[in-house]
């Protein structure tokens, strides 16, 4: 594959380093990557990073299993297939605990089961069939062996409630035969059971909720035989009450009852990015492609989490690039959304979010893959996909990890974003972490569009090493085509989508990973006066190992 060469002059956002430094740095960097541009130019955009080169107290301890996959309830079984398990594995093999698959959404507070249907796994048997939030299904028994599938992950799945009105016998139908099919013996293996999903569009108060709820909960306990295991998820909060408290998110939700219950486990709130109805590349840049549109929307969850931190993990269970309407798919799950998804996973994580579910259904246009030809345009892997495997790839699964967000000041903070990830691997036989800073992620959100007239722009980042490191290595996501770039199933070889060289395909590895090269891709960079400096083309993400 070739390598890309960025047409330099960079942005200048900000110039922080004595020309004649930045200069020298600047062209080792751009040496290294085999770019030809122009030296003098390359000079020009730099951000410095500063950061602690050993981990200081405010730093998040990384979890091994923050990064998700969710499935809507009625369509779990169209993931129950080879494609998706091996995409699921892939996932699996580069962190350290098994990943957590959240079955749950609207369909999944209104399944009921009928032992008769043995023909099909489901019907819809109302509102609008099958794709519409207020479908409602029957479900047959092999509906439920989908949850045998996927034996590298562990899972949540959702107890419906009914909308406010459930029938107890139906409740435990569908929890019963879920929590067998997924336990399988292995009782570990069902992280949550979730009560309810968005109940505020069913129960008005926090109190009906938590009443209603804690019925509900009580049914399952009593069925189960869970005495007080710590195993229930609630709040499951829809994404504007997520963000007001109106008319209740998860701490009002824990103030009406649930903080005293020492068997809620976990709170999911829900999360969908953007909010434009037009889609073009100024859109896709204010609207995913925007580090402060991320991070100005988290004061209202940041509020639940402090909340319910004490005794329940926080997670965002479900969560997507947008749902708007008549969204092109290369807006909702292109390589621009895929850059979206990198900094909000990993701006969740530097914010203490213990998990985020990138989820979806057959026809979701923002999911990161198809599952099967259900919806007409599948199976297919999309670029989105590749986000999920570059934020496992920062945590790591060689080690406890630490993760740190790092300001980057001097304007342009929209359009560019940095974390640090220190080694936090304190050994059983009491042997202390280096507490050291050992990788570096860089995310360059200026949008970039292979069909413009502009030359594709780069910024420059100062990464400070310590003494005695004389290289550093750069992995790149990437797509030459830019932020259109749909991924090589959906979008042909022009829109190829890598991370590190490596790319998930259906029609190539049938989701198992293959390399377009051959073998993992990564450049070195040398450090000259304490600095690497790492080029990252505008649209790209990379993560640095110091
Ligand atoms: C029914 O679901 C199972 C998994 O639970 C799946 O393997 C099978 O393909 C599904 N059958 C149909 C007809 O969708
Ligand atoms: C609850 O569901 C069961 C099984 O479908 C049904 O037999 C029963 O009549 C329902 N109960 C009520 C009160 O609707
Ligand atoms: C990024 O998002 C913020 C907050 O929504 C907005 O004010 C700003 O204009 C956006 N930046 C760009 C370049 O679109
Ligand atoms: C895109 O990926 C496909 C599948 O690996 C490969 O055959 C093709 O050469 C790649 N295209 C480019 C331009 O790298």
């Amino acid at each position: 594959m070739k390598i890309a060469t960025p047409s330099l002059p960079s942005r200048v956002l900000t110039l922080y380093l004595a020309l004649s430094q930045s200069h020298a740095a600047a062209t080792a960097a751009t040496a290294a990557t085999a770019a030809t541009a122009d030296a003098d130019a390359a000079a020009s955009a730099t951000k410095t990073l500063s950061f602690p080169s050993s981990q200081p107290t405010n730093a998040v301890p990384a979890p091994p299993d923050f990064v998700s996959l969710g499935f809507e309830t009625a369509f779990l079984d169209n993931y129950a297939n080879a494609f998706s398990a091996n995409l699921v594995a892939s996932l699996a093999g580069r962190m350290s605990a098994a990943p957590v698959l959240r079955v749950g959404g609207t369909s999944g507070d209104r399944v009921q089961f009928d032992p008769a249907l043995r023909d099909a796994n489901k019907t819809c048997v109302k509102g609008a069939c099958p794709d519409g939030s207020d479908a409602s299904f029957v479900l047959g028994p092999g509906y439920f062996d989908a949850f045998r599938s996927f034996p590298t992950a562990r899972w949540t799945f959702q107890a419906p409630l009914g909308d406010g009105v459930y029938n107890r016998t139906q409740l435990l139908a569908y929890v019963e035969r879920a929590w067998e099919a997924a336990a399988a013996g292995e009782e570990d293996r069902v992280d949550a059971i979730a009560l309810g999903n968005e109940p505020s569009m069913y129960w008005k108060t926090a109190k009906e909720y938590r009443e209603g709820a804690a019925r509900a909960q009580a049914a399952i306990v009593k069925a189960l035989g869970l005495g007080d295991r710590k195993i229930f998820q609630v709040a499951e909060t829809i994404k504007p009450a997520a963000m007001s408290h109106s008319p209740y998110a998860a701490q009002e939700v824990f103030e009406a009852g649930f903080d005293s219950d020492a068997t809620v486990k976990t709170v999911g709130e829900h999360w969908y990015q953007g909010t434009a109805t037009t889609f073009d590349i100024e859109a896709l840049q204010a609207d995913l492609m925007n580090h402060t549109a991320i991070t100005n929307r988290f004061p209202g969850y940041l509020k639940s989490l402090d909340a319910v931190q004490p005794t329940a993990a926080y997670t965002l269970s479900e969560t997507g690039s947008t749902i708007a309407r008549g969204v092109p798919l290369a807006y909702a799950s292109g390589f621009g959304a895929a850059l979206w998804s990198a900094d909000f996973q990993l701006a969740a994580m530097s914010r203490r979010v213990r998990r985020v579910v990138s989820s979806g259904r057959p026809v979701a246009k923002h999911a990161p893959w198809v599952p099967d030809d259900s919806s007409g345009g599948g199976p297919a892997v999309r670029a989105l996909w590749a986000a999920s495997m570059f934020v496992a790839d920062f945590v790591g699964k060689d080690k406890r990890r630490s993760v740190l967000e790092v300001p980057l000041g001097g304007g342009g903070e929209a359009l560019a974003s940095a974390y640090v990830m220190y080694d936090d691997d304190d050994d059983d036989d009491g042997t202390a972490s280096s507490k050291a800073a050992d990788r570096v992620a860089l995310v360059n959100l200026k949008a970039w569009e292979a069909a413009s007239d502009q030359d594709r722009g780069s910024l420059a980042f100062a990464v400070p090493v310590v003494k005695g490191t004389d290289s550093v290595k750069v992995r790149r996501l990437r797509a030459d085509a830019g932020a259109w770039a749909t991924g090589f199933d959906e979008g042909g070889a022009e829109e190829n989508v890598t991370w590190a060289g490596e790319q998930w395909t259906y029609k190539v590895d049938k989701g198992k990973g293959h390399y377009v090269d051959g073998k993992l891709e990564e450049q070195t960079v040398k450090v000259q006066d304490g600095r690497a400096v790492v080029n990252v083309p505008d649209t790209e993400a990379v993560i640095v190992y110091l």
